[in-house]
Parts: structure tokens; C-alpha cells; sequence
């Protein structure tokens, strides 16, 4: 699976065209990186299916392998055997490219019983502490210490389970918890849990491998420790971002679009908040049709919030969509500390925007001006995106790598839409 964009490869969209058509959605991330990192724990042979091809997946397909783990591709399926893993040492560079590898704590310490990693460090959405993490690890009996800007966990009796409380339900921390607690002696119960369906997804696979967990969905999940896993087959579920953000992009430039491949139950909070926008959308259990309407309504509040609240993963889609609103709309961000980075992007484009702290307050206009962004983040690109398809003349994203870390080439499947989007290669 060959990957990787150069960084100064960028997208140049003329705006003005609306967008019709039927297409299918990626697998999500978000279920595939965690899964992948459970794959360690069944020291056998696991078949995805339905993987994306982005490059966060390329890095942790790297991971895998510098660990030890034998990966190819089979007939479309990523077939990962981790019998031969002999490592717990996360490369300190791999780890920098991609902050969520802090998930792969829970399967090497469950396996190995140690594991070394370097601090994730913060990123373009603001701080990024795993003091969830670590808690919630050393209560079942993983000594946690630093060495040299590494933090090294160590478990020579093995894990045990007991009863957690999360702070916060992160998202990142109830993966590492599940997967920590699945070969651990005894049950383990984890409460104020994140509700993610990635989370489910990570259930439904572990399950498969002969684990014993309830209740991902719900704020308590309960697992029983078993002795060993084995491997198995799993689908990953339709990416839910990545759908959302096609909603918000049809919402923006008009037409009519049919999502299919779908859960569309995963989407509700946005499908709701666009038919606030004054969007049309129709539905069944797997497939949408979402209507552009002029004008777009402004919308009161968005506040993002932990599954079912609406995601923080789709804020800066929503911000660009919002700029164009005929009034004023108001944004707050509850989960990080530091994703606006695009709002200057969309100020340069003659969005009106204010900030304060978490709150963005969006007055909206008529039409914004293409222009020359910059893409700061993964969802910010794709937001950078979505504002150029109805903006006056032509928006070129720069740093377009951040999209590819998360979005298996966008331009394609918008460009099947009718929209004007091509990736020009830096010389
Ligand atoms: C996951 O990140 C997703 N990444 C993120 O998607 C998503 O935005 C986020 O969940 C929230 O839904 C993956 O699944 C790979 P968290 P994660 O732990 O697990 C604070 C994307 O664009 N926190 O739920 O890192 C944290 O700082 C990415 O696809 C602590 O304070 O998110 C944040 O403010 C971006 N201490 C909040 O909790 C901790 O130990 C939510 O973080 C851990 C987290």
C-alpha cells in the first residue's frame, strides 16, 4: 500500500460548482488505528477489511513492523500476524508523526508486560496530556516512570483488573483501558467511559479474538480478563468524519448527493444540526441524501461534546460551512484547548470571526474569496477545503499532507461529485 504526500503537495478549487452524485464512505480511522494496535494482544493472524488508506494508517502499519509483526495485503485485506512481535519500544519518530500511538500502551503491556514510549508532546489541536492514561494503567499495576523523555511502563506480575473512573471519558484512554484489561488477572470496570462507536468497533474485535467485554456505547464497560486471544476477521465500520464532512460539503456548495455504506445512526448529531442550516436530508439505516439549500440559516450554538454530542472532529467543517450563514452562529470547543488553528485560514478568506477562549462567533457572508491557506490539522484541511468549493474564484490549501493523514484522497470523491478540485504536486 503505497502512501505518503509530499508536504508541499496542495489543492487548487475553483469554487461555484455544486456537487450531485452517489458515493460510498472510507473504513474510519479512528476504529482502524486502535484495532491495529489490538492485534498485538492476539499473537496471531488478524484480517481487516475495509481499512482506509491514509497515511496515519501507514504509520501504524510501520510501528507494527519495526515491532515485529509480519503486514501485507491479501485480495484487499490488511492481514497483520503479530506472533513475531519481540519489541516494546515505540520509535520516538514514529511517535511524533502521530500523537494517537499513545493507544498502543494497553496491548504492549498486556502482551510484553513493558512497553517505552516518548511523550506524544502536544499537536496542532492543543495539548495533549495522557494523564487518563497513565492513571488508569498504574491502578491495575503498571509502574509508570520516566527515563530520559521516555516514559517506560513496566508490569512483571502481569495487569490486574480492578474498578476505574475515568476524569474526562477520552476517547484514547477507554481504548487503552480495554486493551490493557482483556489479558489482565480478574475484571476490570471501567466507568464514565467514552461512548464512541469507534469503541464498539474495538468490542466487536476483541470479542472476535475471544475477549470478554460489555457495555462500549454505555458509560460502563466491563471486561473479564482471559488467558489468551487469537486472531480473527474483522470489517471496520464506514468513517463517520469522513461522512460528516461530506454532509457539511453538500450543505455548503448546493446539489444534491446520496451517501451510501453508511451507519447512519452515527450521524445524527450533525444530520441534525445541517437541517438547522436549512439542509434537506433523507435517510435509511445505511444511506443519506443530503439537499444544499440557499440560504444557510446560522445556527445559535454548536458546542462540540463527547459521542452523541455533536463531534469535535467535524467543528472546523462546520465553522467554514457556518461562514457563509445568512447571521450570526456561535461555535464553542469543549473538547480541546487549541482547535482554531483554521480560523485565521478562513479569515484570509474574508470570514468574519471572532474569538473568545473556546467560543467562536461566525458572522456570516455572502460569499467568501479564494485565496492562498494553509492547512494546519487533519480536520482543519478538511474544512479549508469545504470553505473553497463555494468561494469566489480559486482557493489553493497548502500542506495538504495533513488531509491525507485521515481522508483517502478527498479531491477524488469530490471531483466525482462535480466539484473543481485538483492536487497539484509541489515541483
Ligand atoms: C480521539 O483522540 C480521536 N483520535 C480524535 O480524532 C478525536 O478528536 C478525539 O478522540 C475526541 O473525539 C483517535 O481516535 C485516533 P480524547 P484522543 O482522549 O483519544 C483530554 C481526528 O481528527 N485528555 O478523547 O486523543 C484531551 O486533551 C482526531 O481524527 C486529557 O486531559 O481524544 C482532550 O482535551 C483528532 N488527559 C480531551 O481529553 C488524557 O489523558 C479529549 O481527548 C487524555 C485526554
Amino acid at each position: 500500500m503505497e502512501m505518503g504526500t509530499g508536504s508541499r503537495d496542495k489543492l487548487v478549487i475553483t469554487g461555484g460548482w455544486k456537487l450531485s452524485g452517489t458515493t460510498g464512505v472510507q473504513g474510519s480511522k479512528n476504529a482502524t488505528l486502535p484495532i491495529l494496535g489490538a492485534t498485538i494482544l492476539t499473537g496471531g493472524e488478524c484480517s481487516l477489511l475495509g481499512t482506509p488508506r491514509i497515511t496515519d494508517v501507514e504509520v501504524m502499519l510501520k510501528i507494527l513492523r519495526l515491532l515485529g509483526a509480519d503486514v501485507r495485503t491479501f485480495r484487499g485485506e490488511l492481514v497483520v500476524d503479530t506472533k513475531g512481535i519481540g519489541s516494546c519500544h515505540i520509535p520516538p519518530n514514529l511517535m511524533r508523526e502521530m500523537r494517537s500511538t499513545i493507544f498502543l500502551m494497553g496491548p504492549l503491556l498486556g502482551r510484553m508486560r513493558k512497553v517505552i514510549i516518548s511523550h506524544p508532546g502536544g499537536c496542532a489541536i492543543g495539548n495533549r496530556p495522557i494523564d487518563l492514561h497513565l492513571k488508569a494503567l498504574s491502578a491495575m499495576g503498571v509502574e509508570i516512570r520516566d527515563d530520559h523523555g521516555f516514559i517506560v511502563g513496566t508490569a512483571p506480575r502481569g495487569l490486574s483488573g480492578c474498578d476505574l473512573h475515568l476524569d474526562f471519558p477520552s476517547v484514547g484512554a477507554t481504548e487503552n483501558v480495554m486493551m490493557a484489561a482483556v489479558l489482565a488477572r480478574g475484571t476490570t470496570v471501567l466507568r464514565n467511559a467514552a461512548k464512541e462507536p469507534e469503541i464498539v468497533d474495538l468490542q466487536n474485535f476483541l470479542n472476535n479474538t475471544g475477549a470478554r467485554i460489555m457495555g462500549a456505547g454505555t458509560d460502563t464497560i466491563r471486561i473479564e480478563g482471559v488467558d489468551s486471544l487469537s486472531g480473527t476477521k474483522h470489517t471496520v465500520i464506514p468513517d463517520r468524519i469522513v461522512a460528516g464532512t461530506l454532509l457539511i460539503a453538500v450543505a455548503l456548495a448546493g446539489g444534491k448527493v446520496r451517501l451510501e455504506g453508511i451507519i447512519v445512526e452515527h450521524l445524527e448529531p450533525v444530520i441534525a444540526k445541517l437541517r438547522e442550516v436549512g439542509s434537506e436530508l433523507t435517510m435509511g439505516d445505511d444511506w443519506v441524501v443530503v439537499e444544499g439549500r440557499r440560504p444557510i440559516r446560522a445556527v445559535e450554538s454548536v458546542r462540540t461534546l463527547p459521542y452523541p454530542g455533536f463531534p469535535t472532529d467535524l467543528q472546523a467543517p462546520m465553522m467554514s460551512l457556518l461562514s457563509y450563514a445568512e447571521g450570526t452562529s456561535i461555535i464553542t470547543e469543549t473538547i480541546f484547548d487549541g482547535r482554531y488553528h483554521h480560523v485565521d485560514e478562513l479569515r484570509r478568506m474574508g470570514a468574519q470571526i471572532k474569538l473568545d477562549g473556546r467560543t467562536a462567533m461566525m458572522k456570516g457572508v455572502e460569499r467568501l474569496s479564494g485565496t492562498a491557506v494553509e492547512a494546519t490539522d487533519l480536520r482543519a484541511a478538511a474544512g479549508l477545503v469545504i470553505a473553497g468549493l463555494a468561494a469566489d474564484g480559486i482557493t489553493v490549501v497548502e500542506k495538504i499532507h495533513h488531509l491525507d493523514r485521515g481522508y483517502e484522497r478527498l479531491e477524488d470523491t469530490l471531483r466525482s461529485l462535480g466539484a473543481k478540485v485538483d492536487r497539484a504536486k509541489a515541483a
